[in-house]
């Protein structure tokens, strides 16, 4: 009987290294859509567009990296200072996405939320997004979190306000107030992804990120791909998360 498992043992494939590091949350600063359109004579609004399609790509590959929550930061409060025209082309683009990829939503098992600010978004983009994430909601494969109008800041201060009502004050309560401040839910971060080469935080999801382990990239969002997304979980995966405590080889 033993020799029969130790052969069966020897058989079976080594399982890779994403086995081991199951159910993340990631979240990705999906930044240099405007160089990489920039650095080929386009507008900025191109950029966005081959923004989207990255999501797009990410988005499908996302569940066999074993994600199980995936933070896209599409628009933040603080991009409300660009022009018109450049904001107006990304909402846009999330109209888009949110009226075509719903029913793919659906099939696929990816439900949708969306984190931030709704009241300057247009009423109908608003609409859609409620559409969407109730005809969504029964998706357990992927929870999809769009950033739009998000500022964490802002959230926290937010959630502060809502606080002072709550008996029971603790870390985890302010969590789940938070939680109902972005409606989508307040999940640690596993793993925070920033692409375009900048190497900071930009006001995003910063009451999640307390323990995230960060990877910086000088990749434009539209340059990005699914194999650098396994890269980066696998470069996760070899990383010694102690929270403060010892890691294992000095803990005795
Ligand atoms: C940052 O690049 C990117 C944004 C402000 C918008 C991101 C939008 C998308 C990826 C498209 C919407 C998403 C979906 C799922 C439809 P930047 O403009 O700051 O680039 P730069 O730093 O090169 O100027």
């Amino acid at each position: 009987m033993l020799m029969h498992h130790q052969t069966v043992r020897q058989i079976l494939p080594t399982p890779p290294a994403i086995a081991q590091a199951p159910r993340l949350h990631v979240a990705i600063i999906s930044d240099g859509n405007g160089r990489w359109a920039s650095s080929r004579g386009l507008p900025r609004s191109a950029g966005h567009r081959a923004g989207a399609e990255t999501a797009r790509q990410v988005i499908a590959a996302a569940p066999r990296l074993g994600i199980h929550t995936l933070t896209l930061f599409a628009l933040s409060s603080a991009n409300w200072k660009r022009p018109a025209a450049e904001v107006n082309a990304i909402l846009r683009l999330l109209h888009e996405y949110v009226l075509t990829e719903t029913t793919h939503c659906i099939e696929e098992g990816v439900r949708l939320s969306i984190i931030g600010r709704r009241d300057r978004l247009p009423v109908t983009l608003r609409q859609a997004i409620s559409d969407s994430e109730a005809a969504t909601a029964c998706g357990t494969r992927l929870h999809l979190r769009l950033a739009v109008d998000y500022s964490a800041r802002e959230a926290i201060y937010h959630a502060a306000c809502r606080f002072y009502k709550v008996t029971e004050l603790s870390p985890e309560s302010f969590s789940n107030v938070l939680a109902e401040v972005h409606r989508g839910g307040s999940v640690e971060v596993d793993l925070l992804i920033r692409t375009g080469g900048e190497q900071r935080i930009s006001d995003f999801l910063l009451w999640e990120c307390a323990f995230a382990e960060f990877v910086f990239l000088q990749k434009r969002w539209p340059d990005f791909n699914a194999t650098d997304l396994e890269a980066a979980v696998q470069e996760f995966a070899k990383r010694e998360r102690t929270r403060g405590a010892l890691p294992d080889a000095l803990a005795g």
